[in-house]
């Protein structure tokens, strides 16, 4: 008899509104768990936290602060709050704060006083953002403050370090909130329209026994989703803004199934009272953002990478905005990310220099736009020259990020390229240093920096470099080696040979280190042996280590 390999099944949920699904508790499970290793290889992160879309976020921003100064002269004795959102690993909120800081002091503006929130529901995240180098200075001046908030609850928010809560006294300026990759994270309704009749979509959920332990399913992407649908006849919502969408949707598509981002407006409704119905937002997320791009749509769809993520309808969310009294501008329609921004108590066009940055940084230099070229250069920056990737790194505001991915080339063409580029490049890896974001089991951009100053030979910058890195990589033979070359280069020849022991202590298999030892050692007794002499051919090669 055959064994039987048929998997059993076993039922999560049925016919449940989408909102209310198991899913949305595993997904918080899941960064809850995960905290700041959500990041490394598993939830996707560049798109939405990159120095090119902080830019475009500050120079809006610092327009509508100043614009709203402008029409509320009052305004500028009173802090501007900027809360971020799902704030995940504080990577765009760095470049954020560092943007805006040095737009404001290139234009002299020193009577703005802004306050940024970094917030998330879990207090892993914050854990990490407390105690990261590159935030410190900013916590310690009150730029920088955290909160503890879970959008799908009304809880209040209060700020850790200030101990202040957010309410309608306190936010007597708009309050600024930036959603990047959020609202495609917290929860959503499902509806089909057909032949003119509005349908929930009520889901059930199963997995293989296999898959299940203590009760709950362990790798999320293998549970399977069905489908009913169960007509909707009486307003839905019973809020007037929202059952108005619902009703358009249903008059206007023709057949089609789409989200209503319910944990997302449940979010703003929140923070609209708390901010005196004064909200200016900014979110970039993939989404649809016209009536057209929701009709004719299949259910919708889970996309799974350690959390899932799903379609934003960011034209329910205009239309709330609009049909409360606010205002909406959304991106034309893109493949990938957008950029929305919406308000809430005052008019876009209202604010001249508002609406032309927006103009500018949400549809002719896109954070979207920008990622598309970006992706063709790195996945071919094999076949560029320096010049080529130089203009690159220019233009995505010196990225570690691009620079530890295409390092080795780098390296590997500087023998070949004119002398302006390699001071282009030279000029500006102090810009390249100061973006350094550290990620648990990400390279360190100061040692690619040192080895790139070591290869066109300039050696005291390498080892500043050099020296940097210890605090971020600890002590490895690579750098110390790479270091103790440095020293001797420099004519340092007592500290490179303190630090080829200290390399030689972490690999002491690694001949070419003994016989450096050896030959400093010479040199510094006076010897007159040439370092050719000293060094067997196979290790003369000077080439700086990884
Ligand atoms: C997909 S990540 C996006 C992170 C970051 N904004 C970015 O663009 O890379 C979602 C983030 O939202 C947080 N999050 C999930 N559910 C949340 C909720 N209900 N309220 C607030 N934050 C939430 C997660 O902890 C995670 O940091």
């Amino acid at each position: 008899m055959k064994p039987d390999t048929t998997e059993r099944k076993v039922i999560i949920e049925q016919h449940k509104r989408f909102s209310q699904s198991a899913l949305w508790r595993l997904q918080r499970e899941y960064f809850d768990k995960e905290g700041i290793n959500a990041w490394v290889n598993q939830v996707p992160f560049y798109i939405t936290s990159n120095p090119f879309i902080a830019y475009a976020y500050a120079q809006i921003t610092l327009n509508f602060m100043r614009d709203w100064i402008k029409k509320n002269p009052d305004a500028k004795n009173h802090p501007f709050y900027i809360m971020e959102l799902g704030t995940g690993s504080g990577r765009f909120s760095y470049y954020f704060v560092k943007s805006l800081l040095e737009t404001m002091k290139q234009h002299q503006i020193d009577d703005i006083k802004f306050c940024y929130v970094m917030s998330d529901f879990t207090k892993h995240n914050i854990k990490y953002w407390e105690t990261h180098p590159a935030l410190k200075p900013y916590i310690e001046s009150g730029i920088i403050d955290f909160a503890l908030y879970d959008m799908e609850a009304e809880r209040p928010i209060s700020l850790i370090r200030q101990n202040i809560r957010l309410s309608p006294e306190v936010l007597v300026n708009p309050l600024t909130i930036f959603a990047n990759y959020i609202f495609d994270t917290i929860s959503h309704d499902a509806f089909t329209v057909h032949e003119g009749k509005l349908f929930e979509l009520l889901f059930s959920l199963s997995t293989d026994e296999k898959n299940m332990q203590n009760n709950r399913p362990v790798e999320m992407e293998k549970i399977s989703v069905d489908y009913n649908v169960h007509e909707i006849k009486s307003a839905y919502y019973g809020d007037p803004h929202l059952d108005s969408i619902l009703e358009n949707y249903k008059q206007k598509l023709h057949s089609t199934s789409f989200l209503f981002p319910m944990g997302s407006l449940h979010a703003i409704k929140f923070l609209k009272k708390l901010s005196n119905d004064k909200l200016f937002i900014i979110s970039t997320d993939k989404g649809y953002g016209t009536l057209e791009s929701l009709d004719n749509l299949g259910h919708p769809a889970i996309s799974w990478h350690g959390s899932f993520s799903m379609m934003v309808n960011f034209h329910a969310i205009g239309e709330y905005f609009k049909n409360s009294g606010g205002d909406a501008v959304l991106q034309t329609p893109r493949r990938g990310i957008r950029t929305s921004v919406f308000a809430s108590g005052f008019k876009l066009n209202d604010l001249i220099n508002t609406a032309a940055e927006i103009e500018e940084r949400v549809e002719r230099l896109s954070p979207s736009d920008y990622f598309t070229l970006h992706s063709r250069v790195r996945d071919n920056f094999e076949s560029y020259d320096l010049e080529t990737l130089a203009a690159h790194l220019e233009f995505a505001g010196w990225d570690p990020h691009i620079y530890l991915k295409i390092s080795p080339r780098i390296t590997s063409l500087i023998a070949e390229s004119d002398v302006e580029t390699l001071q282009f490049m030279a000029k500006n890896m102090p810009r390249l240093a100061a973006n350094y974001y550290f990620m648990p089991k990400t390279e360190c951009i100061l040692f690619e920096i040192g080895v790139f100053f070591h290869a066109i030979k300039n050696f005291g910058e390498a080892l500043k470099y050099y020296k940097q890195a210890i605090e971020f990589v600890g002590e490895q033979f690579g750098l110390f080696y790479n270091m103790a070359l440095c020293q001797h280069h420099l004519e340092l020849n007592e500290d490179a040979l303190e630090t080829f022991k200290r390399a030689l202590k972490l690999d002491p298999e690694s001949k070419e280190t003994a016989e450096w030892i050896t030959f400093v050692e010479k040199a510094l007794a006076g010897g007159g042996e040439s370092k050719e002499d000293s060094i067997s051919s196979d290790t003369k090669d000077e080439e700086s280590k990884k």
